[in-house]
């Protein structure tokens, strides 16, 4: 499995007004754009052809993972070697293609305007705006089990019963493995009180191009939008050995951020900054003597 498809055209709602203009992916978190997180856990996983489903907003993000020979240019007059590699390591993650999703009509649709570029393998969808910690990357051990189910595999963190009618919800069966779960139903958004269980699913997907077919026969579901959920739901449900079928869970429980959602944003920001050894420690101070309730207002 080399192939990754990154959607990103949604239109981010939840953020605006700072997304009206800019991509919601393109908002940093400490000094790297929330998106070049996810394309630096695809590339750690050995993908090495992503493919940008975009919107509207995709000239900044092209813009990003492409060269910029003038900016390099001047790095290296200066001798900023740092700066230099850090202003060259998007563009060399992974060879990186687009394709345009030209009404936003929900996430199964915007996996099924990958197809012809996907062809007829087995491949990876991250969604743009959900960032794992680099010291948790899953979509490693996703691939893993899909080398050995052959079916697709959904990564599922336990969420509270509070919040789960926000996600995709998967019904489960448990198996040898503490990590790795059967799936035996899908619900996008159910209804509180109603969902099957506390596994809300996160944006790493490995697919089948079986999905193909059955996105093309999906109807618009919750929100009236194509969900991606509901595709994987029939595939759930086909008898085993048809093509396909099957769907696994891979049970996350590392540090993980909805960078389209501003408290979980600024969570990431905080948490990623405070443990990098060139920022952490006087802004862990900060934090404290903020907290304590410190500082004037003649304090930034
Ligand atoms: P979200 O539902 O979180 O994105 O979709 P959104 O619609 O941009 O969010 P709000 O609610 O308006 O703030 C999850 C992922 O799927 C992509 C989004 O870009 C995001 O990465 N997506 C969603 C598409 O690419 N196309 C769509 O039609 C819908």
């Amino acid at each position: 499995m080399r192939k990754a498809v990154i959607p990103v055209a949604g239109l981010g709602t939840r953020f605006l007004p700072a997304t009206k203009a800019t991509p919601k992916e393109m908002m940093p978190v400490v000094d790297k754009p929330a998106i070049q997180y996810v394309v630096e856990e695809a590339a750690a996983a050995g993908m090495d052809d992503l493919l940008f489903v975009t919107g509207r907003n995709k000239r900044a993000l092209e813009d990003h993972f492409d060269e910029n020979h003038e900016l390099e240019a001047v790095l290296a007059r200066k001798g900023s070697t740092a700066l230099l590699a850090a202003a060259r390591d998007p563009a060399s993650l992974a060879s990186i293609h687009y394709v345009r999703q030209g009404t936003p009509r929900g996430l199964g649709h915007a996996v099924a305007c990958a197809r012809i570029h996907v062809g007829d393998q087995p491949f990876a969808v991250l969604l743009g705006d959900d960032l794992i910690d680099p010291r948790d990357y899953i979509l490693t051990r996703m691939a893993q089990v899909h080398e050995r189910t052959g079916g697709s595999v959904i990564a599922l963190m336990a969420v509270p019963p509070s919040e789960i009618s926000l996600y995709g919800c998967a019904a489960v069966v448990p198996t040898a493995e503490a990590d790795v779960v059967a799936v035996t139903d899908l619900v996008e958004k159910p209804p509180a009180g109603s969902a099957p269980s506390q596994y809300a699913i996160i944006g790493r997907y490995v697919l089948t191009p079986q999905v193909f077919d059955v996105l093309d026969q999906t109807s618009p579901g919750s929100g009236g939008e194509i969900q991606l959920t509901d595709a994987l739901r029939v595939l759930a449900h086909r008898p085993v050995g048809s093509p396909g079928a099957g769907v696994t869970g891979v049970v996350f429980t590392g540090r993980r951020y909805d960078t389209g959602d501003k408290q979980s944003y600024l969570r990431s920001v905080v948490r990623i900054a405070v443990d990098r050894a060139d920022l952490g420690p006087p802004l862990r101070e900060y934090l404290r003597e903020l907290v304590a309730g410190d500082f004037d207002t003649s304090h930034g």
